[in-house]
């Protein structure tokens, strides 16, 4: 979704803007534009439809004078197709304020057919120029930019982050933000506002998180925030825990390649001083719960995040034996759903600003359930919202599609799991070690499992022509089967489905023809609930009719040799170990089928990281 950057203080800011707005490439866009202030000129904007590279090019061709006071903002098109003129900064009718805006303004149509009775006209097909309009208009009359764009939020209705520069005012930016994110970065002499930390990081990680309903000013000497009717705030500050060298892809040919390598890494920072061998649990952050009397969790989430919260809910029920669920946050929220105080509703998200997933937060929470996020990026306003935040340490996630992000959440599902399981009075300890010890030793089976690369990027080669990949899986497998299938969607736009293999013979089967491709995830010939021989016959059957099988079975299993095309072998573990290392060759084929086709896996079309409107 739309990036935003702001800056004051004392160099010229236009490369510090160009480079934060690549920073915010990752999450999504088609057009890109910046606007200047500075004492020694009027308002300067520049914008341009396309990659960030056309606006480069074209500062580059009609340089712009320097300036140390800017907005910048890459968009994702909502409202209106992207072209130049609906590109941000959108300027008020007067010329002199620019504003960017990342979200979406319901009533823009009604506050337009209002300024146009007053002879102002949108030029745009934008839902945010009439915003622009709005706080020039109340700025004739204050004075104060500050003030005139909290008059103006008060009038919009919807999800937005805002800031606003005006040319009777070099060294300062107002933001203001509601349902959409919104952060500052502290310099020395000079201060940041961002939709992400990723755009102003290599400059200072010292960062201020804004609230909900809350309008920042800043000048290059400080910060203030203030709620919408101009209540003060203490805003809270947090120091990023990764530097700028992790949001780079370091030799790596995408960021897709690294964050796929980084899953070993990824899961032992999520792990990292919070489990032991016995199966203790250490997670200060969820003391909040302790008073609660939870008998029910329901996971919400989307997408990747929702597959991970899937093989959460098993663990759940398995390790702490509370009846776990999960929802689709968009389905959750709007279903009425049965919640109380004994409920534990688990947020899962990477980039913790997904609207669709705050707002079913926001519902629990408004119906008594206790809340927890399961989240990557500090500062983002799911975690602010909750009750308590398991956050997965993964490292900056950059590439559009999640990798690392999964595997850490799953890990963090597991510990809340353990976490919860240690207050179960009908919990086995016994279990709980073995898991335990099995997830401590995850990550370098993990490493192990990178080494499939080269054959995966083989069978790559030779399948870039397919229309159609199934996935199949059971238990845990499952989801692992959605999140392979999933990938295969989004980076090779190919169709694809995961399936549960049990639900096979209750209709996809239809689908099987001669030459159709199935992944199928094969439980351990230990499971002890038996699952590997029925996995063994669904193979057997798709096999029957002509299916090529590619399974993803553990090494040495004899069983699937017969029935499979390829056997992708993973090393013996723990059955909830299991998906960590599955859906590593998934992930890998994924990306490498697109790579043959000759497609960006860094970001995929019609894709945006953030998801920050319903
Ligand atoms: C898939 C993917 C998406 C996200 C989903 C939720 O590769 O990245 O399906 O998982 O949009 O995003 P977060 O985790 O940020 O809430």
């Amino acid at each position: 979704m739309c990036g935003i950057v702001g800056y004051v203080g004392v160099r010229p800011c236009l490369p510090v803007l160009v480079a934060g707005l690549r920073r915010l490439e990752y999450r999504g866009y088609d057009s890109a534009g910046v606007a200047l202030v500075d004492p020694n000129s009027a308002l300067q904007t520049a914008k341009k439809a396309g990659k960030l590279q056309v606006l480069v090019d074209e500062l580059e061709a009609n340089p712009l004078q320097d300036a140390v006071t800017g907005i910048a903002h890459t968009r994702w098109a909502t409202h209106g197709p992207p072209n130049d003129i609906n590109a941000h900064p959108h300027l008020a009718d007067d010329g002199k304020l620019a504003l960017i805006h990342n979200g979406i303004i319901e009533n823009d149509r009604e506050l337009a057919a209002e300024l146009e009775k007053e002879g102002i006209r949108c030029v745009s097909d934008t839902d945010t120029e009439v915003a622009a309009h709005l706080v020039a208009k109340a700025y004739r009359e204050t004075g104060d930019l500050t003030e005139a764009l909290r008059q103006t939020v008060l009038r919009l209705r919807g999800a937005f982050t805002l800031l606003v520069t005006h040319q009777d005012h070099p060294g300062l930016v107002v933001g203001a933000r509601r349902n959409s994110p919104l952060v500052v970065g502290l310099g020395e002499g000079e201060n940041f506002l961002a939709s992400d930390v990723a755009a102003f990081v290599e400059h200072t990680r010292t960062a201020l998180s804004i609230g909900q309903d809350q309008v920042v000013t800043i000048t290059p000497e400080g910060v203030t925030v203030t709620t919408f009717d101009g209540t003060p705030v203490e805003p809270e500050t947090f120091t990023v825990d990764w530097d700028a060298s992790a949001a780079e892809k370091g030799g790596w040919g995408s960021f897709m390649a690294k964050e796929i390598s980084e899953q070993p890494e990824a899961v032992a920072n999520t792990l990292r001083g919070r489990l032991t061998e016995d199966g203790t649990v250490t997670l200060p952050e969820l003391d909040v719960l302790r008073e609660r009397d939870i008998r029910r969790v329901v996971f919400v989430a989307c997408g990747t995040a929702a597959y991970a919260a899937m093989i959460g809910a098993y663990a759940l029920e398995k390790f702490a034996k509370i009846p776990a669920s999960v929802e689709l946050s968009h389905e959750f929220r709007y279903r009425e759903p049965l919640v109380d105080s004994h409920t534990l509703v688990v947020s899962v998200s990477q980039s913790g600003e997904t609207m669709d997933t705050l707002m079913a937060v926001r519902h629990a929470a408004e119906n008594g359930a206790a809340t927890v996020a399961i989240c990557n990026t500090q500062g983002a306003t799911i975690p602010r919202e909750s009750d308590a935040t398991i956050y997965t340490h993964a490292g900056p996630e950059v590439a559009v599609a999640s990798t690392k992000a999964f595997t850490a959440q799953v890990v963090a599902c597991y510990l809340l799991a353990l976490y919860l399981a240690a207050e179960a009075a009908d919990s086995s300890v016994k279990e709980r070690v073995e898991i335990s010890t099995a997830l401590l030793a995850a990550p370098d089976q993990m490493s192990e499992m990178l080494g499939v690369g080269e054959r995966i990027a083989e069978m790559a080669k030779w399948m870039a022509d397919t229309h159609s990949v199934l996935y199949l899986g059971r238990h845990v497998g499952f989801p692992v089967a959605l999140e392979g299938a999933l990938k295969l969607k989004e980076l090779a736009y190919i169709h694809a489905e995961g399936f549960a293999a049990g639900e096979l013979k209750h209709g996809p089967i239809a689908l099987i023809e001669p030459g159709q491709i199935v992944f199928v995830v094969v439980p351990s010939p230990r499971d002890p609930a038996s699952l590997h021989a029925k996995v063994v016959s669904n193979i057997q059957e798709i096999r029957a009719r002509g299916a090529r099988v590619i399974a993803i079975a553990e090494r040495g299993d004899a069983a699937v040799l017969p029935f499979a095309d390829e056997v992708i072998a993973v090393p013996p573990a723990h059955p909830f170990v299991e998906p960590l290392l599955a859906v590593i060759p998934l992930h890998l084929f994924g990306m490498e089928l697109a790579m043959a086709k000759g497609l960006d896996v860094d970001q995929p079309r019609n894709l945006a990281k953030s998801v920050t409107v319903e």
